[in-house]
Parts: C-alpha cells; structure tokens; sequence
C-alpha cells in the first residue's frame, strides 16, 4: 500500500499502487442536476455508439436515475455506505485478503434500471391534494423531493477498479486519465465489479471480460466531447481538464466551488463533480456530495442561486451545451456593462470557438387566456388556483 494524498478529502489515505496526483489533462466533466429532464438521450447516445453489441444488453454505461429511491444496481450507494465504516475510505477498510471494500450485485439488482423513477420522498399527500409548502420557513427547499442523477464512469484518480484487478488489466491513461479496461489481459475475474463503488464496469456474457465507459476517448483524441455529454438535450453537461486553470471545470470546481464530486467519502477521487439540486435535504445532499459537511452543500446552493450576480459563473454557465469541441478556456468581454457582456470560449488549442452573451435578451409574449379571461402575466402568478379543485380547466390537463 502507497501513502497517497487525496484532495477532496484534504488528508492522505492509502492505495495500492503509487499513481501520479497530478495529469497535464485529467478528463473531468460537470453535470448541472438543476437542468436535468431525465429525457435519457444521454443513455441512449452512449448505448447507441458503444454497447449495442452481444453480451452488452444489460450495460448502462451511462443512466439517470432517481434519487433517493432509484438506481441502477439498486441501492448500490445505500448498500455500500451500510458497509463503510464513517471516516475511512473504501481501501482503508477492505477487509483481510482484499484491496478494496465492496460486494458484487445480485443479478435481479440489474433489473429495472427505471425502477422507481419520478418517485418523490417525503410526507404522503391525498389524491387530488397538493403539498402546502411553508415559504417562510425556507423559500427553496420543499418537503417532498426528488432529483435525477447522470451516472457514468468517473474516470477515478485513485479507481477502485483498477486497484482490485489482480491481472492488472486496467489503466489510467497518462495523457487524460481516462481509465480503460485491456480486453486482451481481461480475465473476467470480477474483482473490478466488487470494487468500484459507483457500480460502473459490467460483465459481458460472451467475451467473458468486463467492459466500461470509455470516456468516449477516440473522440477525446480529436478535441471532441464526449456522445452523452454532446447529446444532451437539457444542456446539463460540461466537460473539460479540471487541472488547467483556465478551464471553465476548474473554475466551477476550485474556484467559484459550486460542483461536487459524488460520494468523496468512498475515497476514490471521481472526476464527474455536480451543481447540487437548490431544492433537495440539504443533509441528504450532505451525504451525496459533501462527506457529511453540509456547509459545502450550502455554499454550492446558494452561490448557484445567485449567479445573475455573479458575472464570471453566469458566463461559465452559457458554456453548458453550446458546442462538441472541449473548451479549453474562456474571456469575458465587456464586463462592466451587463447589457452588452459576453463570453469568448477557447478549444484546446487556443483557437476561438464562438462568442455568447452571458445575459440572453428574454422576451415574454402574452396570450390572452379565453376561459380565465386573463392578459396580464402577474395577475395569472397572483391566482390561488391550486386550492381551487373546481376550477373548471384544471382537469383538462
Ligand atoms: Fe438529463 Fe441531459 Fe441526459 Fe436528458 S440528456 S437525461 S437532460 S443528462
Ligand atoms: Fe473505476 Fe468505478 Fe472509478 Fe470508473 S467509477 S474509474 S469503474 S472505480
Ligand atoms: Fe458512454 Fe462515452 Fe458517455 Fe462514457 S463518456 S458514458 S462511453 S458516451
Ligand atoms: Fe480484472 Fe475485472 Fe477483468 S478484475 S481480470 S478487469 S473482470
């Protein structure tokens, strides 16, 4: 076992093996839960391109689940924190015998990979009631919640995967850091199954290896996002090389710190990191994204709802979804006239890629509403229609 340090819990841990903490390119994303609709065409994109092959029926190498209840094994995050003793990481606390702490999916977990999706927590409500919900005492979380969450492989600085295979089939690409299996070595041995704590390789019945996202890397190879991320309809997804400074993920990640990682606690250093959901638990959150502190949690909420205010994170986010190339870095134009200011984003190589206003002109056309005989937009926000159960078009929709 390395001593090795590990920067999202700012302490050193243990690893079996002595990996480099620092890549010129590490292959990092952000995914944007507040915009998510849960369309799955990200699943679909990356089914389509990379595992529509035999043997790769049941892969998701990338899904969106419901949270809390939905997931794809199920349960795979409640199964294992049960596991994990509090303060130690996945590799501190595998057990004799073992490199990493984890367990292998029973086959019926797999099933359903939809199972429980839009299903809310929180107090049950009556048929045809609707939720009172208290402003006062907090003007952005509701009682009852759910969000989606996008799941691929988190191309992990210290992967579990890797750690745990005794042929030493995985490895970290030097270049990006993208994390592979080599199908040639591969012996369908499991471990990397056991191991990885977000349950991201899959094991083919018919090559009788494992196989996982690939971080889509011939596409990486040419400056281009990724399938799932250049597909996505919400425009959720961002993805970039978190260690250059003026990458646009840096800026979310270390500087404005409004995008997580996923369960930092297992230990492992995943590269997808989240703009947490404003109107979730904000324990819960805790939990997901910020190993326990819920101060991170709130700071990432509330500098996100603040973004009009805030120029720089307003720009950052116009970034999201406008092209396939990777952006390298970004310059804000015109900075001190909000009217006019707008964002320059750069491709790897330095070369200009487009130019977008950071505050989009928003226009509202008014129609005058026939039944409710109303023109006005602030008189229809001003109406209680939901304690109404008799208005006569409600139940049209
Ligand atoms: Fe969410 Fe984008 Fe995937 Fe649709 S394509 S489910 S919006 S991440
Ligand atoms: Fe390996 Fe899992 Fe990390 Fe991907 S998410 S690099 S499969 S440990
Ligand atoms: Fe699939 Fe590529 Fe997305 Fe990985 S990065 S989940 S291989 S589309
Ligand atoms: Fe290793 Fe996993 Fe194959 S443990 S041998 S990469 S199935």
């Amino acid at each position: 076992m390395s001593r090795v340090w590990n920067e999202q819990l700012k302490r050193w841990t243990t690893y079996p093996y002595d990996l480099p903490d620092h890549y010129d390119f590490q292959w990092s994303a952000v995914f944007n839960i507040n915009r998510c609709i849960a369309c799955q065409t990200c699943t679909m994109a990356c089914k389509s391109t990379w595992t529509f092959g035999k043997g790769q029926e049941h892969m998701w190498w990338n899904n969106v689940s419901t949270k809390p209840y939905g997931d794809h094994p199920r349960g795979f995050d409640a199964k294992l924190l049960s596991m994990l003793p509090k303060g130690k990481t996945i590799f501190e606390a595998a057990p004799e015998g073992e490199r990493v702490l984890g367990y292998i999916p029973d086959d019926i977990e797999y099933d359903y990979p939809n199972a429980f999706e839009d299903s809310p927590c929180g107090p049950h409500i009556g048929a045809g009631q609707y939720q009172e919900i208290d402003v006062s005492k907090s003007k952005t979380q509701d009682k009852q919640w759910f969000f989606y969450l996008q799941r691929i492989c988190n191309h992990c600085k210290k992967p579990a995967c890797l750690a745990a295979c005794p042929r030493k089939a995985i490895y970290k690409r030097k270049e990006d850091g993208i994390v592979l299996i080599d199908q040639e070595r591969c012996r369908g041995y499991k471990k990397c199954i056991m191991a990885c704590p977000y349950k991201k390789t899959f094991y083919n019945t018919f090559t009788k290896t494992s196989q996982k996202c690939i971080g889509c890397y011939p596409r990486i190879e040419q400056g281009e996002t990724t399938r799932c991320i250049a597909a996505c309809i919400g425009k959720i997804r961002l993805l970039g090389n978190i260690e250059d400074e003026k990458s646009p993920i840096h800026y979310l990640v270390h500087k404005a710190k409004v995008a997580l990682p996923l369960y930092p606690q297992f230990g492992t250093e995943p590269q997808i990191y989240y703009i947490p959901p404003r109107w979730v638990n904000t324990k819960f959150l805790a939990m997901m994204f910020g190993n326990y502190d819920e101060s991170k949690i709130k700071h990432a909420v509330k500098t996100y709802m603040n973004a009009r205010h805030d120029i720089e994170l307003l720009a950052v986010l116009q970034l999201f979804g406008t092209t396939q190339q990777i952006i390298g870095s970004y310059e804000i134009i015109d900075r001190g006239n909000p009217k006019e200011a707008k964002v320059r984003a750069f491709d790897l190589k330095g070369q200009e890629l487009f130019v977008v206003s950071i505050y989009p002109k928003v226009e509202v056309h008014l129609t005058k509403d026939e039944q409710l005989n109303i023109t006005d937009a602030k008189q229809l926000a001003s109406l209680d229609i939901r304690r109404d159960a008799n208005t006569p078009w409600r139940n049209q929709y």
